[in-house]
C-alpha cells in the first residue's frame, strides 16, 4: 500500500494508524491542534493489554489539520465521533479523487449511509471496531479489550484485502463480511453499556461488577433484541454466548456472574466508555448512535422503546444533573426499580 489517510486522529484514529504504520504503510493523520500538538511533543505510543509497546517519533509523524490537497490515499479510515460525520465527509468529498475507499471505523449504524449520501463519489464501506482504546497521556493511545477489526467488503476491494494483510503482519486481524449489519446491531447492542457505565461514574469493570447497573444493561438490550427480531435483522454474535443468553448471565446475582463471565471481565482496572469521558468533559455523546438507533428502528416497526428513550434522555440530561447515579438510583430513574 502506498498510502493510508486517517480522518479523526483520536483514540481510533491513533491506535488503529498507529499499527498500520508500524506495519509499514506510510499514514497520514488529519486531527484537531490538541492532538496533533501532542504528537509533534511525544511521539505516538500504542500499546495493549496483551504486552505490546511500539512507539513513534514526531518526525515519522505525517501531520495534518485537514485533508491534504492532492494526496491519492489508496484507503481512508473514518475515526470521528458520529457528531462530526456530516463535516467530515463533505471535506472528504471535496478534496479526495472519485472512488476512493473510505473504511467507516465508528460506532452505530447510520454514519455509513450518512456519510455515503454526502459524498457519493467515494466508496464507502461499513466498519466495527471491537476493542476499547483509551488516551492515557497524551500521544498514548492503550488498547484495553481484545476482538477483530471488521469491514464490509471481499477479496474484490483490493485495498482492504491489502490493509487486512498489512494488519496481519503486526498482530491485528481485520474480518471482511459481505454484509456488516448484522455484526454493527451485535456491537450496538454491546455498546448500550456505554452509557449505563457513563452514568455510574465508574471503570468499566467495577460497574459490570454491580447486578443493579448489569440489570439495566439487560433490559436495554432486550428491548432492542425484541425489535430487532420483530424487524427479522439478524444480530451476530460477537461474544462467547449468544445475545439472549447474555441477557440471563447480566441478570445472575455477582458472586456467580464473577465466576461465569471472567472473560467479559478481562478489561483494564482503570477502562471506561468513551462516552463516560464526553460527559466528564461537556462533549456531545454518541447517544442519539446507540440508543436513539434503537428508538428509529422501533418507530419503523410502529412501535416504542421506552427504556432506550429514557436512557437516551437521562444522558442528555446529564449537563443539569452532573451527579454519578448509583445502581439504585439508576434502576429508579429507568422505572425497573
Ligand atoms: N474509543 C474507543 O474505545 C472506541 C472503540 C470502538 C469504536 N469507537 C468509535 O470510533 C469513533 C471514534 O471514536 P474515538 O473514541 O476515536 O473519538 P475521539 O477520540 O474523539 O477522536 C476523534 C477525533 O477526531 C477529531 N475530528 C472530528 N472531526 C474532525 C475533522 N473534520 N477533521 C479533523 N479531526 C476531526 C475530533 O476532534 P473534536 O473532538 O474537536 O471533534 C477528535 O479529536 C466513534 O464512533 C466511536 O464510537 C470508539
Amino acid at each position: 500500500m502506498t498510502g493510508v489517510l486517517v480522518m479523526g486522529a483520536g483514540a481510533v484514529g491513533c491506535f488503529v494508524g498507529g499499527l498500520t504504520q508500524l506495519a509499514g504503510v506510510p499514514v497520514h493523520f488529519v486531527g484537531r491542534p490538541r492532538v496533533l500538538g501532542a504528537l509533534r511533543k511525544h511521539g505516538l505510543r500504542v500499546t495493549d493489554q496483551d504486552g505490546l509497546d511500539r512507539h513513534i517519533p514526531p518526525l515519522q509523524l505525517r501531520l495534518h489539520e485537514e485533508p491534504p490537497a492532492g494526496l491519492k490515499p489508496d484507503l481512508v479510515l473514518l475515526c470521528v465521533k458520529s457528531g462530526a460525520t456530516a463535516a467530515a465527509a463533505t471535506e472528504l468529498g471535496l478534496t479526495l479523487p472519485e472512488g476512493t475507499p473510505v473504511v467507516s471505523l465508528q460506532n452505530g449504524i447510520a454514519n455509513t449511509p450518512q456519510a455515503r449520501a454526502l459524498a457519493p463519489q467515494l466508496h464507502w464501506h461499513a466498519g466495527m471496531v471491537p476493542f476499547n482504546i483509551a488516551e492515557l497521556a497524551p500521544g498514548h493511545y492503550h488498547r484495553g479489550t481484545g476482538g477483530a477489526l471488521a469491514a464490509q467488503g471481499g477479496a474484490a476491494d483490493v485495498a482492504l484485502a491489502a490493509w487486512q494483510t498489512a494488519l496481519a503482519g503486526v498482530g491485528m486481524k481485520l474480518k471482511l463480511h459481505a454484509d456488516l449489519a448484522p455484526v454493527q446491531w451485535g456491537k450496538l447492542l454491546m455498546n448500550l453499556n456505554n452509557p449505563v457505565n457513563a452514568l455510574s461514574g465508574r471503570p468499566l469493570r467495577d460497574e459490570l461488577l454491580e447486578r443493579g447497573y448489569r440489570r439495566v444493561l439487560a433490559a436495554l438490550q432486550e428491548e432492542a433484541l425484541d425489535l430487532l427480531d420483530a424487524a427479522q435483522r439478524p444480530v451476530a454474535q460477537l461474544s462467547p454466548l449468544p445475545p439472549r443468553r447474555v441477557l440471563k448471565l447480566l441478570r445472575l446475582p455477582t458472586p456467580l456472574f464473577r465466576l461465569i463471565a471472567s472473560r467479559m471481565l478481562r478489561i483494564d482496572a482503570k477502562a471506561r466508555s468513551s462516552m463516560a469521558d464526553d460527559l466528564a468533559m461537556g462533549r456531545t455523546t454518541e447517544i442519539d448512535a446507540l440508543c436513539g438507533e434503537v428508538v428509529r428502528l422501533a418507530h419503523s416497526l410502529h412501535r416504542s422503546a421506552p427504556l432506550n428513550a429514557c436512557m437516551q434522555a437521562l444522558v442528555e440530561d446529564w449537563p443539569r444533573r452532573r451527579r454519578a447515579y448509583t445502581p439504585t438510583e439508576l434502576l429508579a430513574a429507568m422505572g425497573l426499580g
